[in-house]
């Protein structure tokens, strides 16, 4: 990071190691273009695309097809993320981690993701497979991603739910399901030796699990996105189905989720912050059913500003605000940048690609922003920091 006058900073290019750039299949939603346009705008040079597009990356042939497209793309350097529902799946993740051919094509694979249970997409990995996948991912140095909830704790909650609103999602996926699934990850980590992240935890009993784990000496890391530390189910009232993720949005009533993932960022507890970029259009997420919205938000093009609004000692929101939380811009370089490029191997550059105005404020607009959803969970927020690629 290279201080020039004293607001105006230059960084390298981000890394947003969770994103959803949906192309194949969900191109309606977002394109590797438009998702990578989305990204630059937003300080971020590189990221990594999860799995779960049509058809999803489970198969050496679907990766290279996401590989050869992601080359044409010029605004952002995309990596991906290999997927396994199925024992076939986990067949051709190790000959692409194992046969030489192959090796160019590992280069751009940044590890597997797990989904623990059925988020959008539907990758839910078979239960009998999890330990195989744990174990395989440990014999061949491979990273392990878990999205971490858990589907049996999922099910019974939804089974038993009155609620029919929107705020019904965040029940029918409570803290309990993630801090389950989470025991469960630092167990097969712990016993395989396997180099797990958890991504996207959003909750306050899951993140002291990872920080125990941590000083156990268990090879555990984890990130958390930007929508758990700036939104709560508060914001269901103004957004309804435009708030609908997975995991959900927390209560900081019940328990004091956010500022608990806040002070897992000051002791270093959270290696990473990443977007979860996953963009639907507005029509499908404002459907007259709610509960059949689809789950995500877009996310990759704000997360920057976001956090350089922290960084200016203010929170962001309708109108500027005071905050406690503290965060300064090394952090975000070592929690956007120098950590997710050493877990996940990415050797992005380190020199400096974006400049940064701290001294001017904007207003985030949905219509301005580059992703093809044309929507913002953040519409109308004041934001600090000006971020211009070099
Ligand atoms: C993601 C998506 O839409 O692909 N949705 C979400 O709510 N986070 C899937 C995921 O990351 O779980
Ligand atoms: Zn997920
Ligand atoms: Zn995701």
């Amino acid at each position: 990071m290279t201080p020039l006058k004293e607001e105006c900073l230059r960084l390298p290019g981000l890394i947003d190691c969770h994103v959803h750039f949906r192309e194949p299949g969900g191109e309606q939603k977002e394109t590797m273009a438009t998702g990578a346009r989305s990204a630059r705008a937003g300080g971020v040079l590189t990221v990594c695309d999860m799995p779960n597009t049509s058809p999803p990356t489970v198969t050496v042939t679907a990766l290279e097809d996401k590989v050869r497209r992601a080359a044409q793309v010029k605004d952002c350097d995309i990596r991906f993320f290999f997927g396994a529902t199925k024992r076939e799946h986990l067949d051709e993740l190790k000959r692409l981690w194992t046969d030489q051919k192959l090796h160019s094509l590992k280069a751009r694979c940044a590890g597997l993701k797990v989904y623990m249970d059925h988020s959008t997409g539907n990758q839910g990995m078979e239960e009998s497979l999890i330990p195989e996948a744990f174990k395989l991912c440990a014999e061949l140095s491979i990273p392990l991603v878990a999205h971490c909830e858990d589907p049996e704790i999922n099910r019974r909650a939804t089974e038993e739910l009155k609620q029919k609103d929107i705020t019904a999602h965040s029940l029918m996926r409570p803290p309990e399901s993630e801090e389950r699934a989470v025991a469960r990850v630092i167990e097969l980590a712990s016993q395989y030796g396997t180099h797990t992240h958890a991504t996207h935890i959003s909750s306050r009993d899951a993140m002291t699990l990872i920080r125990t784990a941590k000083a156990n000496g268990v090879p555990i890391t984890c990130d958390v996105t930007p929508h758990h530390l700036f939104l709560t189910i508060d914001d269901y009232a103004k957004l309804g189905t435009l708030a609908k993720m997975n995991p959900p949005l927390r209560s900081i009533r019940s328990a004091a989720h956010q500022s608990a993932l806040w002070a897992a960022i000051t002791d270093g507890t959270v290696d990473c912050i990443a977007s979860d970029h996953a963009p639907h259009t507005l029509a499908e997420k404002q459907t007259a059913d709610i509960l059949k919205a689809p789950s995500g938000v877009p996310g990759v093009e704000t997360m920057l500003p976001l956090l350089l609004t922290v960084a200016a000692g203010k929170w962001p929101g309708p109108k500027l605000q005071a905050t406690n939380y503290k965060l300064q811009v090394e952090d975000i370089v070592r929690l956007c940048f120098t950590n997710p490029n050493r877990i996940f191997s990415l050797r992005a550059p380190s020199g400096d690609r974006v400049e940064v105005k701290m001294s001017e404020e904007w207003v985030i607009h949905g219509n301005a922003l580059h992703s093809k959803c044309g929507w913002t969970p953040y519409e109308g927020w004041k934001v600090v920091g000006k971020i211009t690629p070099l």
